[in-house]
């Protein structure tokens, strides 16, 4: 199976209003639908969408969608599951903006929808609120021993590569040019950890903290420069509580070479993926922060 993109969350929402109005005018995403059954479907830029917000008594994701490569269709990802076992469903008109999907859930439990082509929006960039390039990626924990089985599945059946690891704490896993469009944490919990938007540098970065600021979120954990991927991030919380990264400078991965572009601020020439010790992963600038961004 080969994915070529990270599409969009489904969020459930316990503060429906203020998570329309976060994402709305805070993040700077363009509301492209509201759905009877209360969803709102928002847009960073040309898809239909990236973020769906459906109002519900459980916060946190309820799906994560894919898109699938030209020469790739529902049918054929739905023969690869069953021959590992995984049960799939293709669903047409579940969201707008889809006209078919393929729903299963995956070894850990998640809620995961492909779908091979999705309408362009046409609606662009917004002109206020943080306006990121694009939904970047997102990340989930859950226990050790699940870890090893997640990551085989996305590697061996999903396609995925992975990019960069700490031992027994978290990987990091891509299908495209970006350096992880999916991360994998270790924790008791099984859940969303994060979401991240990307920036696209410092002054953009500034911008957005001014805002946040304006709007009494508090920054969490950053900005620093984390060693896995390199990039710049912050940390705060969406009104739900979900972890939102505002992420710039993330390396773009060498699919086809397996290492990252280089950069002068790499350790290794290739970068290629390795292991990191917990601290270099979190901040390269040793930054000391009071929130333990991997809970
Ligand atoms: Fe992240």
């Amino acid at each position: 199976m080969k994915l070529v993109k990270l599409g969009y969350v489904q969020l459930g929402v316990k503060n429906t209003e203020p998570m329309i109005n976060y994402y709305k005018d805070i993040m700077g995403l363009s509301v492209i639908t509201e759905a009877s059954n209360g969803s709102a479907y928002l847009s960073s830029s040309i898809d239909h969408h990236n973020i769906i917000l459906t109002p519900s008594d459980q916060p946190g994701c309820m799906r994560v969608g894919f898109q699938l490569s030209k020469d790739s269709s529902l049918k054929e990802a739905a023969e690869e599951l069953a021959s590992h076992g995984i049960t799939s469903e293709i669903k047409s008109n579940v969201h707008p903006g889809i006209s078919e999907l393929l729903e299963f859930t995956d070894v850990v439990g998640n809620m995961v929808q492909l779908y091979e082509e999705m309408e362009y929006s046409g609606v662009g960039f917004k002109r206020s609120g943080i306006v990121p390039f694009n939904f970047n990626h997102v990340s989930f924990q859950f226990p050790l021993e699940e870890q090893q089985r997640a990551i085989d599945f996305y590697r061996n059946v999903m396609g995925f590569h992975v990019t960069d690891w700490v031992e027994n704490i978290i990987t990091f896993m891509t299908c495209n040019s970006y350096f992880h469009v999916l991360n994998f944490i270790v924790s008791d919990q099984k859940k969303m950890h994060h979401l991240a938007f990307e920036l696209e540098d410092w002054n953009h970065m500034a911008r957005a903290h001014d805002l946040l600021a304006k709007k009494n979120i508090p920054i969490l954990w950053g900005p620093t420069r984390h060693g896995a991927g390199h990039p710049i991030s912050s940390y705060h919380h969406d009104p739900d509580g979900n972890l939102v990264e505002l992420t710039f400078g993330i390396d773009t991965y060498n699919m086809e070479l397996g290492y990252v572009e280089p950069r002068p601020w790499h350790e290794d020439y290739p970068q290629r993926p390795r292991a990191w010790n917990p601290d270099e992963m979190l901040s390269k600038w040793s930054t000391p922060f009071g929130f333990d961004l991997v809970k």
